[in-house]
């Protein structure tokens, strides 16, 4: 690589014209809400109780082999029965009880969620290095994802969107969202309707999971995009075992309009992009 090349290594993508088309096309956009293609059939699917019943029973099938059953052995360390009542107590749920969650929830959930989790130096053929760990793995430790906080109904913190800054442990209020028409604008984003399975109004916040591509593409190419996805899924997951530890609830969703969403988070390279949100709020009392 010559020196040039070296100096640009951050900021060239290195995605190929493919690899961009899908990138735009799992995007969802305003004229899906209307097209045959996306949302009537998952609509169709999620409607159908002789599809549903299709999708319950589904299982990978080997066909004849050799098989060993393994063993339910009662787990002899705290640690891996906090993990399987963790896992057992991890579900998604889309209704909330009326009350917003509050500042120390919402601080307990970030704290479980991402986070720092220590730091270590090392000599590098002569070059020191500090890396922070996380509680997440990542693909050449480039970390790509970014998390977002739209505060909904929390009354301790200014309603409005937020980035969530891991290093400092903080919430970057990007903007207040005061008034009505600006949640408006968040509804139709989230494509909020009365027949929508997640109870939006009742949801305290929303936490929105984005990928900045470039981040692993400039040194995996077309292959940080499939790093980059499995990433924003270790996020999901780790939400959620953060909502079953501290006993709240939250729901993931995927269905959002990604140009405003984009617009509405303020990002400004066309390559950090939404990819999924996930409703939170308290349980049902
Ligand atoms: C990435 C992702 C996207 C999801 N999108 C939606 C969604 O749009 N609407 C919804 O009601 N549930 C959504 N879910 C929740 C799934 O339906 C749910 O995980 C699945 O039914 C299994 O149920 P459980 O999470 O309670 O175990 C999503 C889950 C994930 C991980």
């Amino acid at each position: 690589m010559t020196r040039e090349e070296q100096l640009n290594v951050l900021s060239a993508h290195q995605l190929s014209e493919h690899t961009l088309d899908f990138l735009n096309s799992i995007k969802f956009k305003k004229y899906d809400k209307e097209s045959r293609d996306k949302f009537k059939r998952m609509a169709y699917i999620n409607n159908s109780p002789e599809m549903m019943k299709k999708i319950m029973d589904a299982k990978y099938e080997m066909g004849f082999c050799e098989t060993y059953v393994l063993q339910s052995i009662p787990f002899s360390s705290q640690k891996a029965r906090c993990l399987a009542e963790l896992n057992q107590e991890r579900k998604s749920v889309r209704r909330f009880g009326n009350d917003p969650i509050n500042l120390n929830q919402v601080s307990a959930f970030f704290n479980l969620f991402y986070t720092v989790t220590g730091q270590e130096e090392f000599d590098f053929k002569g070059v020191s290095l500090t890396q922070m760990k996380r509680n997440i793995a990542s693909g050449g430790s480039l970390y790509p994802t970014e998390i977002y906080f739209v505060n909904h109904r929390i009354t301790e913190l200014p309603l409005g969107v937020y980035h969530y800054n891991v290093f400092t442990f903080s919430l970057e209020l990007i903007r207040a969202l005061p008034t009505a028409a600006e949640w408006d604008f968040f509804y139709e984003i989230i494509m909020k309707a009365d027949s929508s399975s997640i109870d939006f109004d009742q949801a305290s916040a929303f936490v929105i999971f984005s990928s900045v591509f470039n981040k692993q593409s400039f040194k995996y190419q077309d292959f940080g995009v499939a790093l980059s996805l499995v990433e924003v899924g270790e996020f999901i997951h780790a939400a959620y075992l953060a909502l079953a530890a501290l006993e709240l609830r939250g729901c993931a969703f995927g269905g959002f309009l990604s140009k405003e969403m984009h617009q509405f988070l303020a990002l400004k390279n066309s390559l950090h992009q939404p990819l999924f949100c996930m409703a939170i709020g308290d349980q049902l009392k």
